[in-house]
């Protein structure tokens, strides 16, 4: 370990020369500084573990050396030196973070003691740090929400089964977070420190995803260069997650079936297998049975990841988990953009609630993605649901499938009627000052009102 590094501040030379003396034998390494000018610069300059300084000084008091150390991002421990007497002061930098503080005369030996509990302190402050930091990555990872009932009951089982070794099968429409699932699984079984390997079987050629989950031998194939591991090899004492199972082609589940049966998998080009200790979760969009049926699933393979299977409902079947999704991707979302968002206007949330969320929960996170990224204000507005969705359409945009658009534009449509209306309402149909509430001018809201049908329900004899 580098020597922890201490700087010294005092206006009397004479108490520097000591100090630095007794720290440097006692292993140290030291900085000194004569008054709070030169220690503030060495402070916003250097990286130190402990910060020793005079309360009193010409030009700048303990105090505030103690105030700038806190602020340095390096947060080192800060002792204070106090004439006798002035015990009120010590109190108060203590209140303020200061580790301690010891009156002239020193006792030395007491200082020595003190330094070595201060730096202990930070050395228990950075483990701490770092083990916090493990945890996060570890929830980040996990982080599933759950509130609907059905989903809850989801995570019950997913709390039995993660103990076991039993092949998966999670169902649901696309987005519905059928791969959250598999990885809490995982993380919550004893594999959690062995990977977790995501495959899309639906992406590769099949040639290509039989190298890909199976390996290869050097000369398996033109191309085939060297000896490839594949992933079912690459997540051994882990889990592998096959996603889009049902894209996956005939002879390829053949292979796949011998896998679960026998535990080994066969190189391509090589003529014996090779043992491989990987749990096996399926996912998939498409209804099995039906593929069955038309010749495109091996029945013999389904009953084989059928073991246990977790059908995730669709978002707008488990509307409960809408808002706490919501909640969480603009936590997630606010922590990434540096902004503090702190959710949606009542009026927002609801018409979100009601909505059906045809691309799931990857839908209603790309959706609060962009809204962070957009939003100007604290509290998400319904207008600014529109600025948001007319980016979404330009063409420069990745590309998303028109329905959902035009989906969201509903959407829009139905929170801005909304909102108008509650705003006409609590104003009693006073043009002037709900425009005011509106933040829009007169013309504009004559013209959302006729879009929305408003006009319909207007009173004439309320016009001011
Ligand atoms: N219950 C949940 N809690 C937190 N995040 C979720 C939840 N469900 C889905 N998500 C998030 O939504 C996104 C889509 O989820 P995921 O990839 O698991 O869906 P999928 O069902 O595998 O989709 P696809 O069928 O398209 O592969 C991910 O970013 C995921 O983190
Ligand atoms: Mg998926």
């Amino acid at each position: 370990m580098a020597k922890p590094f201490i700087l010294v501040v005092d206006d009397q030379a004479e108490i520097r020369q000591v100090l630095e003396k007794l720290l440097k034998t006692n292993g140290y390494q030291v900085e000194d500084a004569a008054d709070g000018k030169e220690a503030i610069e060495k402070i916003k300059t250097g990286v130190f573990d402990v910060v020793i300084t005079d309360l009193k000084m010409e030009d700048y008091s303990g105090i505030e050396i103690l105030r700038i150390a806190m602020a340095q991002p390096y947060d080192p421990e800060v002792l204070l030196i106090t004439a006798f007497g002035s015990v009120d002061s010590a109190v108060e930098a203590l209140k303020m973070g200061a580790y301690d503080y010891l009156e002239k005369p020193l006792d030395l030996k007491k200082l020595v003691v003190i330094i070595e509990r201060a730096l202990e302190k930070r050395k228990l402050k950075s483990e701490i740090v770092g083990l916090r930091r493990e945890v996060e990555k570890y929830h980040s990872r996990t982080n599933i929400v759950a509130e609907s009932p059905q989903m809850l009951k989801i995570l019950e089982s997913v709390k039995l089964l993660s103990r076991t070794d039993s092949t998966v099968l999670i169902e649901g429409e696309s987005g519905t977070g059928k791969e959250v699932i598999a990885r809490t699984i995982h993380l919550w079984g004893p594999r959690r420190n062995k990977p977790f390997i995501a495959v899309n079987c639906g992406a590769l050629p099949a040639p290509l995803l039989e190298s890909e989950l199976f390996g290869h031998v050097k000369g398996a194939f033109t191309g085939a260069a060297k000896n490839k591991k594949g992933l079912f090899e690459e997540a051994d004492g882990g889990t592998i997650l096959l996603d889009e199972i049902g894209d996956m082609d005939l002879p390829l589940q053949i292979k796949l079936v011998r896998v679960l049966q026998d535990a080994e998998v066969r190189k391509v080009g090589c003529n014996f297998p090779v043992n491989v200790d990987t749990r096996i979760i399926a996912a998939t969009n498409r209804k099995l049975e039906s593929l069955i049926k038309e010749g495109k699933f091996r029945e013999d393979l389904f009953y084989r990841l059928h073991v246990i299977p977790i059908s995730v409902p669709p978002l707008r079947e488990r509307r409960e988990d809408i808002a706490p999704l919501l909640n969480h991707f603009i936590e997630k979302y606010s922590r990434k953009f540096k902004k503090k968002i702190r959710g949606f206007l009542p009026e927002t949330l609801s018409a979100l609630i009601q909505y059906d969320w045809p691309g799931n929960a990857r839908e209603l996170e790309n959706f609060v993605e962009r809204m962070v990224s957009l939003s100007g204000s604290s509290l998400i507005k319904p207008s600014e649901l529109k600025n948001f969705i007319s980016l979404r359409e330009r063409p420069s945009e990745k590309p998303l499938s028109r329905p959902q658009n035009l989906k969201l534009s509903a959407l829009y449509n139905t929170i801005e009627k909304e909102h108008i209306l509650k705003i006409l309402k609590k104003n009693l149909w006073n043009i002037s000052k709900s425009t005011k509430d509106l933040g829009i001018c007169r013309s504009s809201l004559w013209i959302k009102m006729k879009k929305h049908g408003i006009g319909n329900h207007y009173n004439k004899e309320n016009i001011e």
